[in-house]
């Protein structure tokens, strides 16, 4: 785990970000009075419904009602975890991230030198490309162009046992980050000299830089030019790199305007390459290993639909049956996992390069589901004309299905297969997951449906408005905060001092968020929900933010939100009033109940002048 990073230099950076110039520089924006407005990079539209707020540092979209903060957009739109958007955005403004005491941080210098090794060493590798005419011509051969070439950063190994040495090792702390990037080796007998110690670990080879989603060189893959052993030499695990975590071509992936809908999963470097190079952008490679668990994780975070591609050969199936078996965990409603199985003898690479994006494409959208594929591979084994092989086809399906989590999926699944079996699907599901048939005799997927409907009756942030009468304009307090945090701390101490009574859970909030604000005040919404990201309550003030208020401006704010809290404070009143009325009637009141009611009754005249009638 790194160092937490402190939420008053998150409370800064937002408030220094401008939403607009970030979303700009991707997006094409145009003035509509004080805001701008723009097609929705998130879903597909015609006319523009996508606004961004500079004076919320906010953006929402009226069609699809994505919306967010700076670091929200780059967390949507580029797809980076909340530490990497943070990176990013400081990076933009030119300042480092510190982080709190406490757990080794993998971003301290050790790491930092070795990311700035790799990007040295990749582009020394990309210049040494352009002038060796073997390697370029190697390339050409290969089909890459020019700008293929670029956008992946793609180079070359010069064929000696100390170019790269020679160039960023001539003092110990350079030979150190290069031996802890795998760039170079130990030799097993070490010479007098430092310098003879170490030998290139990439020597004549064409160089794949791995990137991260940052665009940052954490490995490198090399191919030997003609034949040789072996074919691809990958860097070996370091402190950056995690072969099984990592995907090739994802960060180029992101660099397209198009919103990424569905990612192609294949196995070279040089298919990556080729397909970006005819426009399938959105195909990634695993290095040289089986698709694992934490890959897919990865895929689903940033699309629903992922397609496997494999080989037609024995290789290619026994890869798609490994990744079948941890897509599985994985297999829930709403995301799509299908396989795509190339004719023997071709891959990604050779296919385009013969029928163009077109054709391929074609293949793509005709892949099979997982659930398909798993009944055919199954099936291929056994004999599905007797009742042996039916039942021999549930056994084999059995360990497999109960991989996936339960869901309409599942559910899915198990009826696909109990049609292939021959078997009612509610008997095929009881044995095996000993579960009752549905209930009340509903079929699984609208019970299911059911289900899930009555669990997302109440939204989770609901303790911001209480169901009380209260709750109206406990809300519309709230609202108005967020739409104005520079309006808090002119709320007077009296005001306040209002709700210091308040045991409504929603007026209590109310009255922690005030005095937050009073403490540590911020500039715009975007900043407030920043700060608040980690909280209960993030999900529903950001919906708050995507609400129209009626309200011109913080003056005007300012004066509804102290009436806001004038009626919130009279109903607490009233409420603690009707209650020692009450019991005066059936008994008598202590010295203190008495001296409350007086008091309150005092605040309630008071406070019924202040309050006007609000306007909405
Ligand atoms: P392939 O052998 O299918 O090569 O390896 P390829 O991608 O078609 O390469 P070209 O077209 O001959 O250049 C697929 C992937 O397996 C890993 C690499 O990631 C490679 O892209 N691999 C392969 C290795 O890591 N080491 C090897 O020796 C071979
Ligand atoms: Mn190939």
């Amino acid at each position: 785990m790194a160092g937490r990073i402190p939420q008053t230099f998150i409370d800064d950076l937002v408030a220094r970000a401008d939403i607009v110039e970030l979303i700009g520089a991707r997006v094409p924006l145009k003035k509509a009075g004080r805001e701008f407005k723009a097609c929705c990079p998130f879903h597909d539209e015609k006319t523009a419904s996508f606004w961004v707020s500079p004076d919320k540092q906010f953006y929402h979209c009226f069609g699809c009602s994505a919306h967010g903060t700076a670091l929200g957009f780059l967390m949507n739109y580029d797809k980076l975890s909340f530490v990497d958007a943070v990176e990013e955005l400081a990076g933009r403004l030119g300042v480092d991230v510190p982080r709190e005491a406490g757990g080794p941080d993998t971003h301290d210098t050790g790491s930092a030198s070795l990311y700035d090794i790799n990007a040295r060493v990749a582009k020394y590798f990309a210049a040494r490309l352009t002038e060796n005419p073997v390697a370029r011509n190697y390339v050409t051969k290969r089909g890459l162009t020019t700008n293929t070439i670029e956008s992946f950063l793609i180079g070359y190994a010069p064929d000696s046992w100390s170019a790269v040495l020679q160039e960023f090792g001539q003092h110990d702390a350079g030979r150190q980050s290069l031996a802890d990037a795998g760039l170079i080796i130990e030799r097993e007998r070490a010479g007098a000299r430092a310098q003879e110690r170490y030998y290139d670990r990439f020597r004549d080879r064409l160089m794949f830089p791995i990137r991260d989603a940052r665009g940052r060189v954490l490995a490198f893959g090399g191919r030997v030019l003609g034949s040789g052993e072996p074919k691809y030499l990958n860097s070996p695990e370091t402190l950056l790199f995690h072969k099984g975590r990592e995907l090739y071509g994802l960060y180029e992936c992101r660099q397209h305007r198009t919103p990424l809908t569905r990612l192609l999963v294949v196995e070279g470097y040089m298919d990556v390459a080729r397909l970006h190079q005819a426009g399938i952008t959105y195909a990634v490679a695993t290095l040289g290993t089986a698709t694992t668990a934490e890959h897919l994780r990865r895929l689903f975070k940033l699309v629903s639909e992922v397609v496997f591609c494999f080989d037609g050969d024995r290789a290619g199936r026994g890869a798609a049956w490994r990744a079948l078996g941890n897509a599985l965990p994985e297999a829930r409603d709403g995301r799509q996992i299908r396989f795509l199985f190339l004719p023997d003898g071709q891959d990604p690479d050779s296919l385009v390069g013969t029928e163009g994006r077109e054709v391929f494409e074609k293949r793509v959208d005709t892949a099979l589901p997982l659930s398909e594929y798993l009944i055919k591979a199954l099936a291929e084994d056994v004999d599905l004309s007797h009742a042996d092989g039916r039942a021999q086809l549930a056994e084999l399906a059995r360990p497999l299905v109960v991989k996936v989590p339960g869901g309409v999926f599942r559910d899915l699944l198990i009826e696909r297969l109990a049609e292939s079996i021959g078997l009612n699907s509610a008997r095929l599901s009881h044995l095996w997951f000993n579960e009752a048939p549905g209930a009340n005799g509903l079929p699984a997927p609208i019970r299911h449906g059911l289900d899930r409907l009555a669990a997302g009756g109440k939204p989770s942030g609901s303790r911001v408005a209480t169901s009380t009468g209260r709750g109206g304009v406990v809300t519309q307090a709230v609202k108005l905060l967020v739409h104005f945090p520079p309006v808090a701390p002119r709320i007077s101490e009296a005001v306040l001092a209002q709700l210091d009574a308040a045991r409504d859970s929603g007026a209590q909030f109310l009255r922690a968020m005030l005095t937050e604000l009073r403490e540590q005040p911020l500039a715009h919404t975007g900043q407030l929900l920043e700060r608040w990201r980690d909280r209960p309550e993030h999900a529903r003030l950001q919906q708050l933010a995507t609400q129209e208020v009626l309200i011109a401006d913080e003056h005007a704010a300012l004066t509804e939100l102290n009436q806001a809290v004038g009626r919130i404070a009279l109903a607490e009143y009233t409420q603690r009033y009707d209650e020692l009325l009450a019991k005066s009637s059936s008994s008598d009141l202590s010295q203190t109940e008495q001296a409350e009611l007086l008091d309150i009754a005092a605040a309630m005249r008071e406070l019924r002048v202040m309050a006007q009638p609000s306007r909405n």
